[in-house]
């Protein structure tokens, strides 16, 4: 891989300003299943180290202004502009999806960075009135924050994460997916040259079991925040328990996607497209059941298939490609599971079928999808649309309901009685009406029931950074 500045390729963890740098693990290029690089193997010793650097930094850091905070991030976030090439080919190459879909991601891991910059300036506490003393309310950082990122973005999950808690006042732990550290670390070179103090941000690269293990069990740590599976989260939750950390986790979705026979249908296979392929479908809130009403069912399976024919298979860096390999086999095999055992229980496919190699899904579109199927019930996690049938609003709403899940959920209708009743009885966190995009910075961020605690981006992102101090104060009668 050739960069405009190879130096932000980082083989190395970052502690306390120091880059640590050890051969012990292989880091892949999903595309051709070489060797990138390595990375070391951090024990629970240095992801200590890391906590207690973390603890001295936020000494000064939670004390700077909130303009020195925002100048700081702001310098940060033109770094990343700057280079968003460079991250770009980093991200494709670890992570697999087409560079300009990377190079999107850079740009959107940035806008977080610069929400939460001019948010900074916006931590506003309260005077609340009380008879016989003064009461404030006041936002403090929470303390320091250990921050678990995915592999499917691994820039911008860390910069929703980072930007909020280093906005408020806290320092961080990163530990980025241990298949996709390159663009973590390279976020770390470029916070330093913002002038962002060591301490601050510091990265530990290596196994989750260890580092996991440190992060969760350390009384320093005072805030996680999680991106990835239901289990792990739940799992994660378990291990702060007994130090009651303040928790953000942003777990698994399977999301529903409601096509009405009254919808614009240029409009809603647009849609879908747009939130089912994103990233190869591998996306917490992709489309994973596709539900559309008998009336407009075949029209919409036959459009929704010649766009997916279109799309072309093939290596983050080919300038054609739509869609780049998959992460890793077990995703392949969950991928092919799934689609088998819906052909096997009555689907049929709808979309012309590829000859791949072994690291690449089949980005396809399944008829008569039911809910015996298992794809109705696990998120899939890749490419494969399968498109049900219902005949009315209460059959969609308890399909679309029908699961532990609560992350996004798209519909499409043209009827504003109907927009108002279904969306409202949708359960879960994120709501498109007529769009396939749920994700930006101004947007609060989270699921509902399995789908996890918390939210990011908007305001609420930076309030799960702070806690809020009842300042009494008893003065003289004036
Ligand atoms: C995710 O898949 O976890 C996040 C997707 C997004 O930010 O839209």
């Amino acid at each position: 891989m050739q960069l405009d500045e190879m130096g932000l390729l980082r083989e190395a963890a970052l502690i306390d300003g120091q880059w640590l740098s050890r051969d012990d693990m292989e880091v892949t290029n999903p595309a051709t299943g070489g060797v990138m690089g390595h990375v070391p193997d951090c024990t629970g010793a240095e992801t200590d180290e890391a906590i207690s650097a973390a603890e001295r930094a936020m000494r000064d850091w939670k004390k700077r202004s909130h303009a020195e905070r925002a100048n700081l991030l702001m310098a940060w976030h033109d770094l990343m502009l700057s280079h968003q090439t460079d991250l770009g080919k980093i991200l494709s190459a670890e992570q697999g999806k087409p560079l300009a879909e990377a190079k999107g991601e850079i740009a959107y891991g940035a806008s977080f960075v610069r929400w939460f910059a001019e948010e900074a300036r916006r931590i506003n506490g309260k005077v609340i009135p009380v008879a016989g003393k003064k009461l404030l309310a006041l936002k403090e950082p929470v303390g320091v924050s250990a921050i678990i990122t995915p592999w499917n973005f691994p820039n911008a999950m860390i910069t929703r994460k980072v930007a909020p808690a280093l906005a408020a006042g806290c320092t961080v732990v990163i530990k980025p997916s241990d298949l996709t550290p390159y663009s973590a670390l390279a976020l770390g070179v470029l916070a330093e040259r913002a002038g962002i103090p060591a301490g601050v941000i510091n990265i530990v690269t290596g196994r989750p079991e260890v580092i996991g293990k440190a992060l969760t069990e350390s009384p320093v740590v005072r805030k996680l925040s999680f991106t990835g599976s239901t289990r792990v989260g739940a799992l994660l939750a378990e291990q702060c328990a007994p130090t009651l950390k303040k928790l953000s986790l942003e777990l698994g979705g399977n999301a529903p996607f409601v096509v009405f026979d009254d919808a614009d249908l240029d409009a809603a296979v647009e849609g879908a497209m747009q939130s089912k392929f994103r990233n190869g479908g591998q996306t917490c809130v992709c489309a994973n059941r596709i539900l559309v009403q008998a009336g407009v069912y075949d029209a919409f399976v036959e459009r929704l298939a010649a766009r997916v024919d279109a799309l072309h298979v093939g290596p983050g860096d080919a300038p054609e490609s739509d869609i780049g390999p998959m992460i890793n086999a077990a995703a392949i095999e969950k991928i092919n599971a799934h689609v088998s055992d819906a052909l096997a229980k009555g689907a049929s496919r709808a979309s012309r079928q590829r000859d791949l190699p072994a690291n690449y899904a089949d980005p396809v579109v399944l008829r008569n999808a039911t809910v015996a199927m298992q794809l109705a019930s696990e998120e899939t996690f890749g490419p494969v649309a399968p498109v049900f049938r219902f005949e009315t609003e209460d059959e969609a709403l308890e399909i679309a309901n029908g699961t532990p899940f609560g992350l996004a959920a798209y519909f499409f209708t043209r009827d504003l009685d109907r927009a108002f009743r279904f969306g409202e009885a949708l359960e879960f966190g994120l709501v498109g009406l007529n769009t396939g995009a749920v994700s930006n910075a101004e947007a609060p961020f989270g699921g509902v029931k399995h789908s996890g605690l918390g939210r990011e981006g908007a305001q609420e992102g930076i309030e799960e950074y702070l806690e809020t101090k009842a300042f009494h104060m008893g003065l003289a009668a004036t």
